[in-house]
């Protein structure tokens, strides 16, 4: 498993904070609580490895990853969250698009969404966003211990269909930190878009 190498690098509050933008990288993107940093410690085998939280606005900064010299993975901040800050949430906002547009290492997102809540409008942005440019996207519908098989099934199968209408590159599975299920799927994903 070549993310149990990732360590902790730096906290990027501006994108020039960012390691050069070779290599190639993943980002996590997603609501605020959503669950995302706890599933890069999932996949990476590493509870502390991320930052989470019971409160959302955990993750602050574009947090990176490095797995080795070329290869990383990024922990993006939640968007949605309205107790943030107006000017701080515009800050983000801008960071985030920005990095969204620019990066070249960036070869997929990683977007998380709460199995109980998927596809919120924020979520469709960023679909349609990846649609615009081409990009990769992979879905975890997270915590699917919350729900379920069956429940968790249908869900996976409605959010599927409407990918293949809204998002036709976009691939979707049932994830869950707690219950460490969906987790070689979604390191199979990942570890194809970084070329490991
Ligand atoms: P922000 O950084 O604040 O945007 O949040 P985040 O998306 O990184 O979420 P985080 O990983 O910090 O998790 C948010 C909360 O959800 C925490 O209380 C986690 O313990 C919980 N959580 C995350 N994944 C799961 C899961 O698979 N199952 C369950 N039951 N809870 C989870
Ligand atoms: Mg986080």
């Amino acid at each position: 498993n070549p993310f149990r190498n990732a360590q902790y690098l730096i906290s990027a509050h501006h994108l020039r904070d960012l390691p050069p933008d070779g290599g190639a990288e993943a980002a996590f993107a997603g609501r605020s609580n959503a669950g995302k940093s706890s599933a890069l410690n999932t996949i990476c085998d590493q509870q502390g490895l991320a930052r989470t939280s019971k409160t959302p606005g955990r993750t602050q900064q574009l947090v990176v990853f490095p797995l080795d010299d070329a290869h990383r993975l990024i922990d993006l901040p939640g968007y949605g969250y309205a107790k943030v800050p107006e000017n701080l949430r515009l800050h983000w906002r801008g960071l985030i698009d920005t990095y969204l547009r620019t990066r070249e290492a960036l070869k997929g997102l990683v977007l998380i969404m709460d199995v109980r809540h998927p596809l919120r409008e924020f979520d469709q942005q960023m679909l349609e966003y990846a649609v615009a440019t081409g990009r990769e996207v992979h879905c975890l519908l997270t915590k699917a211990d919350k729900l379920s098989r069956s429940e968790g099934m249908r869900t996976l199968l409605a959010v599927r269909k409407e990918l293949q209408a809204r998002a036709p590159q976009a691939s979707a599975q049932l994830f869950s930190s707690l219950a460490k299920t969906g987790v070689d799927e979604a390191r199979a994903v990942l570890a194809g878009w970084l070329g490991l």
